[in-house]
């Protein structure tokens, strides 16, 4: 696969926190258009090796290209959501606020939105469900909307790439529905898509393929090619219940 055909590549990825091994040389590439979910027990290193690819968190090695380019260059076409529990949700910001700060280059509080933005959140919104929400505060919205409203930040910035940290954890099945509603929209417009899911049972729904980490890459590939048991239990370890019923539980 050439840099052209990946959305993004991660070469020989290495993180620690402080001195303690996080992600040991991780090399996968996601190709344009495809939805890759990131599996892998607690602690594995799902959130860290989406903020290490991001430039969030400093890596010890390795580097990483967007459609060829280094993230300094196509950063609009990157779009990031976080895990809801990485998220201040004590921080007064309404749901218009937070939409529109996807509308930015980069976060910037206090920058006069134009026309485009809020026509674009406005339509971010009416995707996710959300439309009528603008003046809510963020800290009194259920877990579900919660993550409609950090979706809709995400298209509101329109980009090619989605990378999404447990989008579907800890909300209500009308929110989930909705998310993987839009998710089927974004594939059908060739968007891609990487995003940490913990629950086995409804990744083939979500995605077409898999990345098994724990602390190193087990395993990437198509879903049925890479989720057999062997992979399985060297990214879960233990015995073949530990993942039989795998959901990551809450973290
Ligand atoms: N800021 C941090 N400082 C120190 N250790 C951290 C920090 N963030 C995460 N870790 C540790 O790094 C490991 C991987 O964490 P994380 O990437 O959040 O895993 P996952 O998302 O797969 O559950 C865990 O052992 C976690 O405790
Ligand atoms: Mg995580």
């Amino acid at each position: 696969m050439t840099d052209d055909d990946c959305a993004v590549r991660i070469d020989g990825l290495s993180v620690a926190y402080r001195d303690v091994p996080v992600l040991r040389n991780v090399t996968l590439s996601v190709p344009a258009g495809a939805a890759m979910g990131v599996v892998g027990p607690n602690g594995a290193g799902k959130t860290t090796l989406l903020k290490a690819a991001l430039d969030l968190i400093p890596r010890l090695t390795g580097e990483v290209r967007y459609f060829g380019e280094r993230l300094g260059s196509v950063r609009n076409r990157v779009g990031y959501m976080p895990q809801s529990v990485s998220v201040d949700w004590d921080f007064p910001a309404t749901v218009a606020d937070v939409v529109l700060m996807g509308t930015y280059g980069t976060l910037k509080w206090g920058r006069r939105p134009s026309r485009e933005s809020k026509r674009a959140a406005a339509g971010a919104l009416e995707r996710v469900g959300m439309d009528g929400f603008e003046r809510r505060q963020i800290g009194e919205l259920s877990g579900g909307q919660r993550q409609r409203v950090f979706l809709a930040r995400v298209l509101a910035q329109d980009p090619d790439l989605f990378l999404m940290d447990e989008p579907f954890a800890g909300i209500d099945v009308a929110s989930q529905r909705r998310i993987m509603g839009v998710l089927d929209g974004l594939r059908e417009q060739g968007r891609t898509v990487m995003l940490v899911h913990h629950d086995l049972s409804t990744l083939t729904r979500i995605c077409d393929r898999v990345a098994l980490v724990n602390v190193e890459l087990v395993a990437a590939g198509p879903i049925d090619r890479t989720l057999v048991p062997e992979n399985l239990r060297a990214a879960y370890g233990g015995s073949s219940m530990d993942w039989a019923g795998a959901d990551g539980g809450r973290e």
